[in-house]
C-alpha cells in the first residue's frame, strides 16, 4: 500500500530525514514510536506534501504510484488521509461547510458527481454520533475553540467521511481524555479493513493497547531504527529509547 524508500529530506537546508525506509501493507496498522525530534511529524509532513520540505533523495510510492511529484490534492484524490499533531483552526468556515467541501473536492477530482445534500447530511450524523460529536460542534466554525480532544475526534470524523485507503494519524492520541481516547480508537479500528492501512504515530502504548498495531517500527535521527510486532511497543514503554540514543548525529 505504501512504500518509502531511502527516503532523505531536509528543512531550510537542515536535513531531518536520512534515510526512512519503511513499507505498510494492505490491512496493516503499522505504528511509528521513536523521541522528541527524531523526524517522525516530518515524515508525514513529506507524505502529505507540505511545500517547506524538500525532498533530496528516495521515494514514496501509494499502491506503486509515485506520490512525491503530486500535489497535496491529488494525493488526497488518490486515497492519502493525514491527521496532524496540531490540526488547524479555520475561522469562518463552519465545520460543515468544510467537510462537505473537502470530499467534494476529492469525487472531483476522481470524475465522480457531488454528493447529494441528503446523503451528506446522513452521513456526517451518523459519522459524528459514534464519535459523541455534538450538531452545535458541527455549525461552528473548524476547529475554532475546539478543545484539543475535540479536534482529534473532528480529524477521525474526516477520515470516517473520506474512505482513504492509506491513512497517517500523528499523535492523535496526545491531548485526549480516556474516554475520547477510547472513542477515537473504537473509530480507527471501525475503519480498519482489508484495502486499507495505517499509519499510526504515537509515544504511548496506551494507544497501541486500543488500536492494537501489526507492525512497530521505532524511528531515531530521521531513520527507521528498528522494527518488530506488538511487544516492541510494550518494550519501548518499560526501557525507554536509551539503547537508540546513541544513534550517531549527522
Ligand atoms: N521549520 C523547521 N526549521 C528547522 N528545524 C525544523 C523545522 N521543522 C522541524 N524541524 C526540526 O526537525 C526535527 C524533527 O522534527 P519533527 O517534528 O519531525 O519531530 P517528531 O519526531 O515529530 O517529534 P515529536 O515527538 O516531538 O512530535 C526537530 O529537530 C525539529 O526541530
Ligand atoms: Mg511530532
Amino acid at each position: 500500500m505504501l512504500e518509502i524508500r531511502n527516503l532523505h529530506a531536509d528543512i531550510d537546508g537542515k536535513p531531518i530525514l536520512k534515510g526512512v525506509t519503511l513499507s505498510v501493507k494492505p490491512g496493516e496498522v503499522a505504528a511509528i514510536m521513536g523521541p522528541n525530534g527524531s523526524g517522525k511529524s516530518t515524515l508525514s509532513y513529506v507524505i502529505a506534501g507540505k511545500e517547506e520540505y524538500e525532498v533530496t533523495k528516495g521515494e514514496v510510492l501509494l499502491e506503486g504510484e509515485s506520490l512525491l511529484e503530486m500535489e497535496p490534492d491529488e494525493r488526497a484524490a488518490k486515497g492519502l488521509f493525514l491527521a496532524f499533531q496540531y490540526p488547524l483552526e479555520i475561522p469562518g468556515v463552519a465545520t460543515m461547510t468544510f467537510l462537505k467541501a473537502a470530499l467534494n473536492a476529492q469525487r472531483k477530482k476522481r470524475g465522480e458527481d457531488e454528493i447529494a445534500p441528503a446523503d451528506f447530511i446522513r452521513s456526517v450524523n451518523r459519522a459524528a454520533d459514534k464519535l459523541g460529536i455534538s450538531r452545535e460542534m458541527l455549525r461552528r466554525a473548524l476547529n475554532v475553540g475546539f478543545s484539543g480532544g475535540e479536534k482529534k475526534r473532528m480529524e477521525i470524523l474526516q477520515m470516517a467521511l473520506l474512505e482513504p485507503r492509506m491513512c497517517v494519524l500523528d499523535e492523535t492520541d496526545s491531548g485526549l481524555d480516556i474516554d475520547a481516547l477510547r472513542i477515537v480508537a473504537e473509530g480507527v479500528n471501525s475503519l480498519r479493513a482489508q484495502n486499507r492501512a495505517f499509519l499510526v504515530i504515537t509515544h504511548y502504548q496506551r494507544l497501541l493497547s486500543h488500536i492494537v498495531p501489526d507492525t512497530v517500527h521505532v524511528m531515531a535521527d530521521g531513520r527507521i531504527v528498528k522494527s518488530g510486532g506488538p511487544e516492541l511497543a510494550t518494550e519501548l514503554e518499560a526501557r525507554g529509547y536509551a539503547d537508540f540514543a546513541a544513534q550517531p548525529a549527522a
